[in-house]
């Protein structure tokens, strides 16, 4: 698949079958993470691989406050994305130009991530919506570190794209000029 088909075919679903997701597609998953650029090459981020069994079903659970993300309890798979101690240049220059890098840094990986997802014929949801404290119970994740985003990740039920409702090229671009 070429870039432009894959970026076009991505989207958020929030509709999954009950179907297992092989566990060296998720793997391949982590690798595209894992190559992902970061400010000086920090690498700030750290996955946690939640696949299947009756942890899945708990995770989503942690995903659900005030009604949301009901649709996870048909996930069978989640990648939790935490925040790992950035590198010291990382930190300094961020501090320098008043940047915090690590969650861009964390963002640009879960894009990898979900795109390879696409590519592997696997649909996913990024999530910002979860209770962090019952999400590091579960899964004995250190109280101090910070779990940054959750990826569901399955197959998709239905494969017919949404269209895509994005504010308009030109309101988001200007060509600088001199
Ligand atoms: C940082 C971040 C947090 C998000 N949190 C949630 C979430 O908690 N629940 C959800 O259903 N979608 C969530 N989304 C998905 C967005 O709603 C979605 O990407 C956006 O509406 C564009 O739609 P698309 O991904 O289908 O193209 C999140 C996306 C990002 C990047």
């Amino acid at each position: 698949m070429d870039y432009f088909e894959l970026i076009a075919q991505r989207e958020s679903c929030r509709n999954f079958t009950e179907k297992a997701v092989e566990q060296e597609k998720l793997v391949r998953c982590i690798e595209a993470a894992r190559i992902a650029p970061s400010a000086c090459n920090s690498q700030p981020w750290s996955f946690v691989l939640v696949n299947g069994g009756t942890l899945a079903p708990k995770t989503a659970k942690c995903l659900q406050s005030l009604g949301m993300n009901k649709f996870t309890d048909r996930c069978p798979t989640f990648v939790v994305v935490l925040e790992e101690k950035a590198t010291l240049s990382a930190k300094l220059g961020g501090k320098v130009k008043d940047q915090h890098y690590a969650p861009i840094d964390i963002g640009i990986a879960a894009a990898h991530l979900c795109l390879a997802a696409t590519a592997q014929g696997l649909s996913s949801c990024i999530m910002g919506w979860f209770d962090e404290k019952k999400l590091k119970n579960l899964l004995s994740i250190p109280q101090n570190k910070r779990i940054r985003l959750v990826v569901g990740i399955g197959y998709a039920a239905d494969d017919k794209l949404r269209e895509k409702k994005r504010k308009p090229l030109e309101q988001i671009l200007t060509f600088a000029e001199e």
